[in-house]
């Protein structure tokens, strides 16, 4: 017999405001239509002021543990994957323990930036599948607005704010492909590509910065890059793309996940898209992709789901799952 992490419930948080294409057109030269053709963004949510990237962890938390039916006392871990956390330190894992009340187990983040929700899943199973925790959850939450040059065109226009949380719980399974819960895991990173996709602030300047990035540059290496980690899990997991219900990509651009389901010769049907209503929510997009789609009733248990993200650091991977 084998351990398994096995999906026991999801959800999300979306702060209140929304903001269309369109309002960036008062104080940017860029225009909806733009937005829309080289990014397939139509709005994004951000926070409000004095509203944290680990309160909206928090009310993911809640509304995942209420779809797995369990409470915070049935939680040993906590992972949070974010670039944003609301202070260098503490974590905003320990800071959203104690908005839960949870004063037993442990929390920390892990910080992989858009690829930050594959890597906290990958080290949820780990935990798991060793018998250090038997209940985790993994959350994605981001606050970027905070950290965008609202003077530059090429970034602000693209990111958003939200969370979204995965409670996962050990199953003793068979051992193949036929199993529930996470089958196959492939992390990677290149630090040679940093000068890509950065913030230009942190311990070493005294500010929190802003992002910086190469757009062109980092779409160049994103489809290949996710094309390749997919398959690596896939081929971990011992299914091919042939047998996959559902890829659910980090949603930062629609033409980089057209291109990547392209690759992986899977139609579109088969893609998970909320880039349209998020933008790129960093390590939050795939928790709240999941959330969406489960909430819209589209998985089935069973289904093969295949998750792949790319960010900063360069840093990617993949997670094959089964719901
Ligand atoms: N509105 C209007 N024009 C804009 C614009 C905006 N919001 N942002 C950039 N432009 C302009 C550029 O200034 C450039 O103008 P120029 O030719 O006069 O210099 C032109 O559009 C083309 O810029 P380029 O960056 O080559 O466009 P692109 O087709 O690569 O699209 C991105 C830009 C950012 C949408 C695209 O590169 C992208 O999505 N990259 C991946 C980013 C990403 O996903 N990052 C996160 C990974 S986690």
């Amino acid at each position: 017999m084998t351990l398994r992490a096995v999906v026991k419930g999801v959800g999300h948080y979306l702060p209140e405001r929304v903001v269309l294409n369109s309002e960036f057109e008062a104080t940017l030269d860029t225009n909806d239509e733009w937005i829309r053709a080289r990014s397939g963004i139509e709005r994004r949510h951000f926070a409000a002021e004095g509203e944290t990237t680990s309160m909206m962890a928090t009310a993911a938390v809640h509304a995942a543990l209420r779809s797995a039916g369990l409470g915070v006392d049935d939680i040993d871990a906590l992972i949070v994957a974010t670039s944003t956390a609301d202070l260098t330190f503490p974590s905003a894992a320990t800071m959203v323990q104690a908005q839960l009340g949870m004063t037993k187990g442990f929390a920390f983040d892990v910080q992989a930036v858009c690829a930050g929700f594959v890597f906290a899943l990958a080290n949820a199973n780990a935990l798991i599948v060793s018998g250090q925790a038997r209940r985790v959850v993994v959350i994605g939450a981001e606050t970027f607005s905070r950290i965008m040059d609202w003077t530059d065109r090429g970034t602000c226009v693209l990111f958003g704010d939200g969370a979204g949380a995965v409670v996962l719980a050990a199953e003793e399974a068979a051992g193949t492909s036929d199993d529930r819960g996470i089958l196959a895991t492939d992390l990677n990173s290149d630090g040679r590509y940093r000068d890509l996709l950065y913030v230009d602030g942190g311990v070493s300047t005294g500010t929190s910065g802003h992002l910086r990035m190469q757009g062109n540059q980092v779409f160049r290496h994103a489809v290949e890059k996710l094309a390749a980690t997919a398959t690596t899990a896939m081929e971990r997991a011992g299914v091919s793309a042939s047998q996959v219900d559902w890829i659910v990509p980090h949603q930062a651009n629609i033409r980089i996940i057209q291109g990547t389901a392209k690759k992986l010769d899977l139609p579109m049907e088969k893609v998970v898209v909320t880039v349209q209503d998020h933008g790129n929510t960093s390590a939050a997009s795939i928790p709240l992709a999941l959330s969406v789609a489960h909430a819209q009733g589209r998985f089935k248990q069973g289904d093969l789901i295949v998750t792949e993200a790319i960010g900063g650091g360069l840093a990617w991977g993949a997670v094959v799952l089964r719901w």
